[in-house]
């Protein structure tokens, strides 16, 4: 069952310079992808290339200068970009959850854990007694693997571990019974091990509650392991996109290659210093491919838009090569 239906998003920075003029920063174009139920989608690129903006537009946080200017996001069919402050609030921190990095910065420092997650239930239901909350948040404890919750309901936050920490945060996230939960490179600045455990548990949780999940991060080891798809995001688009395995073994377009093979001992973005160059200027996007300038392959037809072609039913790149180098000599 497809939860999330993201199509066509456009998301800008709209602003005015000194002399008035408007200056756009096309920071998402176009953006299109799904998330099913059951399903891990891992959004991968490099920083700034949008990934956290896509997150913030589905939550509905976007600050101006940012807006959405174009395109829908449905959630299990309705419309959020078209939808009222009242019923998004309905929705936002309860259906569709949120996990972001730092956890201890997103704590509340004078205020003790197990309040902290019942207040996240309060929230969305004014009517719940305290007691309930409270019972509620201390499942939701144990959920996500707190051992002896009842006691670590009473914690404060500087007596948490950077994973205890993150867990908390796991169990805000879970507590109005999300079925999107989104997390915004979730392990940042957690040891190996704790991460790995981290990650582990939201595996475990997106299968046991058969929730659809987003996992944004840097890291293209986390997406082979734990994501069932993967896409690819360069300079506010999705430049291939489809299953894992498919996007892993069998890369098309030659960002997606790039990644792949630069660092295959660390998997993790030096792309710069690889390939040389960075991502292009947002209020100066250039006509056709956003790769272009550090393309190996770049040839006239970069400078119209790509198709986004379909390799399979389900694995798509954007790049006038896709279907490989017989189709650019013909
Ligand atoms: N006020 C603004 N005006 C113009 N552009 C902005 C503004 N704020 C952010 N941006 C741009 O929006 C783009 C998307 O940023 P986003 O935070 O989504 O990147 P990201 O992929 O999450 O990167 P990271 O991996 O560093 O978290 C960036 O290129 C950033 O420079
Ligand atoms: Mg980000």
């Amino acid at each position: 069952m497809t939860l999330l239906e993201v199509q066509n998003l456009h998301t800008h920075f709209i602003t005015r310079d000194i002399g008035n003029q408007v200056q756009v920063a096309k920071a998402l174009n176009s953006v299109s992808f799904k998330v099913d139920a059951g399903e891990i989608l891992g959004l991968v690129g490099e920083t700034g290339a949008g990934k956290s903006l896509t997150a913030l537009s589905i939550m509905g946080l976007l600050r101006p200068p940012a807006e959405i200017v174009d395109g829908s996001i449905r959630f299990e069919g309705e419309d959020i970009v078209a939808m009222q402050r009242d019923e998004l609030n309905r929705i936002r921190g309860a259906a569709i959850a949120m996990v972001g990095q730092n956890p201890r910065g997103a704590l509340d420092p004078l205020t003790r854990i197990g309040e902290q997650i019942a207040r996240v239930a309060r929230a969305h239901d004014p009517q719940l007694s305290n007691d309930k909350a409270t019972s509620m948040a201390v499942e939701s404890m144990e959920r996500v693997g707190i051992a002896d919750p009842l006691r670590r309901a009473q914690a404060w936050p500087h007596e948490l571990s950077g994973g205890m920490a993150q867990r908390v945060l796991i169990a805000m996230a879970l507590i109005n019974g999300p079925r999107l939960l989104i997390a915004d490179e979730p392990t940042t600045g957690l040891d190996v091990t704790v991460q790995a455990q981290i990650l582990d548990l939201l595996r475990a949780l997106v299968q046991e509650l058969n929730m659809g999940a987003m996992i944004i991060t840097h890291d293209l080891g986390v997406v082979a392991q734990y994501c069932n798809r993967t896409a690819v995001m360069y300079a506010g688009r999705i430049v291939e996109e489809g299953g894992t395995r498919s996007v892993f073994g069998d890369p098309r377009h030659p960002y997606t290659k790039a990644l792949i093979g630069s660092t295959p001992e660390k998997l993790d973005f030096t792309l710069d210093a690889e390939v040389g160059g960075g991502p292009p200027n947002l209020y100066a996007l250039p006509p056709g491919c956003h790769y272009i300038d550090r393309c190996p392959k770049a040839a006239a037809q970069c400078n119209s838009m790509p198709p986004n072609l379909a390799l399979s039913a389900t694995h798509h790149a954007l790049c006038h090569f896709a279907a490989g180098d017989q189709a650019r000599a013909s």
